[in-house]
């Protein structure tokens, strides 16, 4: 699948549920929202369906992502069936790590159930490892817990847990060097991300907002200057540098200073509540709910989604726009 300026489709992200068991600042409202009702909700059977008709169409990869996906009943046989999907060689999780301990059965993990499953890679949310920090982001005490599901993801043996620290200001500045610290001790890859204004716009504000040109200069004081890696990708828009003296890697995933950052866009979204984006900052999304429900047979799904690729956009539209009636936790981070 390829949109008519030649991005070529091969990556959906797939959310699974608009719940969560925190309450990130820059992900929800601050006005408490209420839940999606369940009959919104795409059945498992459902998602599979629309995966297994994009799989047909070239997607090779797929993530698995909330709110948080965890907090769903029911992910890991999910889980296993989009593993079994033939042509579907890639299959990832993005969670909050604070339930990969969870028991699913007598001393099995979630974490190894869903490794058992077939998942290959776990992106976990990290923005900082401070406690008291942590709760004031994410509005909940359970860095304990996150990092208790960080060792969990490592023994189930993932072929990459990665970790996503979103940049703050007056936040992030003391974090990125224990952060980087923590991921060399424990093996992670550990990616900075600007913020993207889904919630609100203020933090485009300059006092606000934090680049990652700032995050490499902090990280060049201390470890000397990086050394961009070119040709090491992981299927998204980061761009990988290295710590000098070191084998470790550290990505940026620019999204707001990097005028190229689309460029490379290989990705559509399916909402839990099944709508397909062609883009995460862009209003458009389309309702192939509606069109599943009322009946479509797997070659008007095709064109459904065939559709939705040609209609997406250049770049995304952060820089001028935000969508305050789309929280983030239900379009899929
Ligand atoms: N800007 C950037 N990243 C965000 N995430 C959630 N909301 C935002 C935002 N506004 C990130 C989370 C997580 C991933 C799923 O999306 O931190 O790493
Ligand atoms: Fe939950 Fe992740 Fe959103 Fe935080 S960023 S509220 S952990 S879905």
């Amino acid at each position: 699948m390829e949109d008519r300026f030649g991005h070529r489709i091969s990556y959906l992200r797939v959310s699974i549920t608009d719940r969560c068991n925190e309450r990130c600042t820059y992900c929800m409202p601050r006005e408490l929202q209420e839940w999606l009702p369940r009959a919104e909700i795409l059945t498992y059977e459902e998602t599979l369906r629309i995966v297994r008709v994009a799989v047909g169409l070239g997607v090779s990869k797929v993530r698995v992502t909330g709110g948080e996906p965890l907090t769903r009943p029911g992910i890991v046989p999910f889980v296993n069936e989009l593993c079994a999907i033939d042509g579907l060689d890639d299959v990832g999780i993005s969670t909050n790590a604070t339930l990969l301990t969870r028991n699913v059965s007598d001393g099995v993990t979630i974490a190894q159930a869903l490794r058992e499953g077939g998942a290959r890679t776990v992106n976990v949310s990290l923005d900082t490892l401070n406690r008291e920090e942590y709760e004031e982001v994410t509005g909940r005490d359970l860095l304990l817990e996150v990092l208790l599901g960080i060792e969990a993801a490592l023994a189930a043996g993932f072929e990459a847990v990665k970790i996503n620290c979103v940049l703050m200001h007056g936040r992030s500045e003391e974090q990125l060097v224990p952060l980087v610290e923590f991921a060399a001790a424990k093996g992670l890859l550990l990616r900075f991300i600007e913020l993207m204004p889904v919630t609100t716009t203020d933090v485009l504000h300059e006092r606000n907002f934090f680049s990652i040109a700032t995050a490499r200069r902090l990280l060049e004081e201390e470890f000397g200057a990086l050394i961009p890696v070119p040709e090491f990708r992981t299927n998204g828009p980061a761009t990988y540098h290295q710590i000098p003296g070191r084998s470790q890697r550290v990505g940026f995933i620019g999204a707001m200073t990097n005028l190229h950052f689309c460029e490379s866009c290989n990705k559509l979204r399916l909402t839990c509540d099944g709508k397909l984006r062609p883009c995460l900052g862009s209003y458009l999304e389309f309702d192939i709910k509606t069109v599943l429900r009322a009946g479509a047979t797997d070659t008007e799904l095709e064109g459904f989604i065939l559709d939705v690729v040609e209609r997406k956009p250049q770049e995304h539209d952060f820089r001028t726009t935000y969508q305050p009636g789309r929280k983030m936790v239900a379009i899929g981070g």
